[in-house]
């Protein structure tokens, strides 16, 4: 029988891509496009080209959020219902944007052209608030303009071809020049730099256990969060056989990151030159980069820059004439927070539901497909190049002895200065925030800040001497993570912002195991009682217990750090609570306590399309 012209198509996906299963996701964007969703016949000619199940197909993709199965609007809104943003009037945003439109969440206009998602932390966090209509940006747009902006969509507005790639970096760099200028965009820019001259060295004299050694004297560690040192990840994977996989993970996904959004739209070729000397090392001839599905043009760029490299000879097989063969592919996440995971983006990059995996073993040992997997983050990435190239020694010289090099911080919320900064690792929280951050605006003071986006235990005021390294953070309880560090100034209320926390880490939760999936459910479930202002006395210790046994059990990071803040905030400010939880008051009057105003935090992901959570009716201030 003749295949289908659309079978067609699909059937070339599915044979560019390692198995069937891996072709899923891939499939699945490619019937999103022009239509926003799935349909019925899109998941049987999926089954059809992969031979797998059409049950699946849907078990597969109703575990990402950017997948829907029902028609929906012409055009896609998504607004971003994230700390720093709603610290920046993104509620104000979110209501603006509601009214214009006369729909909720997840709900679609009668004419059929949008429907209003909300979206978790869109990498845009230092122009907040943000959001986006289909692969359109808009940071820090003037609300009054919403109703026209809408009305250019509704006339037939497409997307814009161009996009900005954000403002270059804050402050002057040292290993990140690239991130000054757009002229590391290009191949050609990037070599006017002495792009590509460390891998060049590296292959000509054919000594990875040289480069391992320059990058131990570095001190070059993971700086996605995990800190662990990237020679001993090197060493670890050469002692396993071959095949090798090399993954860079791109979904940067926490709260107040945007870090490496800006390496891969503003100096892309740094990224695949470390991949190249990573890849070269470890003995691999196949590497992915996996960028989440909120960022379409930092997958645009990407693809344009690893073109370039290809048809320079950098890229493919025998590289510059030699035995070395390297192929990367670009894959694209679907909107899960918890597929920054190591082991949750190899599941998903199988063709998988995201669901972290239980370690031991490690990824070096059995990581994509069971093979040995090296994994690192794009910054980690690419600083390689320049450890090769100015040496391990100066490399290390720019941090302090704790952490050596620098390190980029994005910063948001209430602070004057918001943006990327590299700084060496070792200067002070105070420099940064006080000094480069040029302080808390509006006359008013620092309550307390959130270092690592929605993770990490908050610090105070008191903390602000603490050097910015890892064993100095980890002293007082914290954790640097991906160095997002989001900024309170004193009209922030606790319990809010526990409350939108809370509703983060339980929309969020994969649901795979039962210390995160129930400990998320019900540290939200009591804080949308306390918002409410239906808070008990005993709210505060069973929090306290709930989140005691999401630290001690939970499979992965999210759930062992979720309780982190809720925790944090009661151990800093339990008055605070207390006046909510006893009185059903807020101190501060910012609390949708009382006044009511239709809002429905959205399901959670592990529920697919419908979730049973209570229809909140929460105003937002
Ligand atoms: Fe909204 Fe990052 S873009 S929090």
């Amino acid at each position: 029988m003749k295949k289908q012209a659309d079978d067609l198509s699909l059937d070339r996906i599915v044979q560019a891509w390692g198995t069937p299963e891996q072709a899923v996701l891939p499939l699945l964007h490619h019937c999103m496009e022009g239509k926003n969703y799935i349909s019925d016949a899109d998941v049987a000619r999926i089954s059809r080209v992969t031979g797998l199940s059409s049950s699946d197909i849907l078990g597969i993709g109703t575990f990402y959020q950017h997948f829907v199965f029902h028609p929906v609007g012409k055009n896609s809104v998504r607004v971003c219902l994230t700390t720093p943003c709603l610290f920046k009037g993104g509620n104000h945003l979110f209501r603006t944007i509601s009214k214009t439109l006369g729909i909720g969440l997840e709900e679609t206009t009668p004419d059929g052209l949008f429907t209003l998602y909300p979206a978790q932390c869109l990498g845009q966090c230092s122009a907040a608030p943000s959001f986006m209509i289909n692969e359109d940006v808009y940071v820090d747009f003037p609300v009054e303009k919403i109703p026209d902006l809408f009305e250019e969509y509704r006339k037939g507005r497409v997307c814009q071809p161009v996009y900005p790639g954000g403002k270059p970096l804050a402050n002057k760099p040292v290993v990140f020049e690239g991130l000054m200028s757009a002229e590391t965009m290009y191949l050609e820019g990037y070599r006017r730099k002495k792009g590509y001259q460390a891998f060049e060295t590296l292959l000509k004299e054919g000594d990875p256990e040289k480069a391992i050694g320059e990058i131990e004297r570095s001190g070059l560690a993971g700086r996605g969060g995990g800190a662990f040192p990237m020679y001993r990840k090197l060493q670890a994977i050469r002692k396993n056989p071959p095949p090798r996989y090399l993954i860079c993970n791109a979904d940067e996904g926490e709260p107040g990151t945007f870090k490496d959004r800006y390496i891969m739209e503003r100096d892309p070729h740094s990224l695949i030159e470390g991949m190249l000397i990573t890849a070269n090392i470890i003995g691999s001839e196949n590497g992915y980069i996996y960028v989440r599905a909120e960022y379409p043009h930092s997958l645009r760029i990407l693809e344009k820059a690893i073109r370039e490299a290809e048809e320079a000879g950098l890229l493919g097989d025998r590289i510059l004439g030699t035995g070395f063969s390297f192929h990367l592919f670009l894959y694209r996440g679907a909107g899960a927070y918890i597929c920054g995971e190591e082991t949750s983006l190899i599941n998903s990059l199988e063709g998988k539901r995201g669901y972290p995996r239980n370690k031991p073993p490690h990824i070096s040992d059995v990581g994509l497909w069971g093979k040995p997997t090296e994994m690192q983050n794009v910054e980690t990435l690419a600083n390689v190049p320049s450890v090769l190239l100015k040496g391990g020694e100066w490399y290390a010289g720019l941090g302090n002895k704790k952490s050596p090099g620098t390190k980029l911080f994005c910063l948001s919320g209430h602070i004057a200065k918001p943006g990327l900064y590299e700084i060496p690792l070792g200067m002070s929280l105070r420099e940064l925030i006080m000094d480069l951050g040029g302080g808390i605006p509006n006359g008013r003071s620092l309550k307390a800040l959130l270092p690592a986006g929605s993770a990490s235990k908050m610090l105070l005021p008191k903390h602000l001497d603490l050097s910015l390294d890892y064993p100095s953070i980890a002293e007082v309880g914290a954790f640097l993570g991906s160095a997002s560090v989001i900024v309170m100034d004193d009209s922030v209320c606790m319990v809010d912002l526990s409350y939108w926390i809370a509703a983060f880490s339980h929309h969020e939760s994969c649901g795979q195991c039962t210390p995160c999936r129930d400990g998320t459910e019900d540290v939200y479930e009591i804080l949308v009682k306390i918002v409410r202002g239906e808070g008990k006395p005993e709210y505060l210790d069973l929090i306290k217990s709930i989140g005691f046994y999401m630290k001690e059990a939970s499979i992965c990071g999210l759930g062992t750090t979720a309780p982190n803040i809720p925790l944090s905030s009661i151990e800093y400010f339990e008055e605070e609570w207390k006046e909510h939880i006893l009185h059903h008051h807020c101190p501060l009057g910012i609390c949708p306590m009382g006044q009511r105003e239709a809002f429905a935090f959205p399901p959670r992901r592990s529920r697919g399309v419908i979730g049973d959570l209570p229809l909140l009716n929460i105003s937002m201030p």
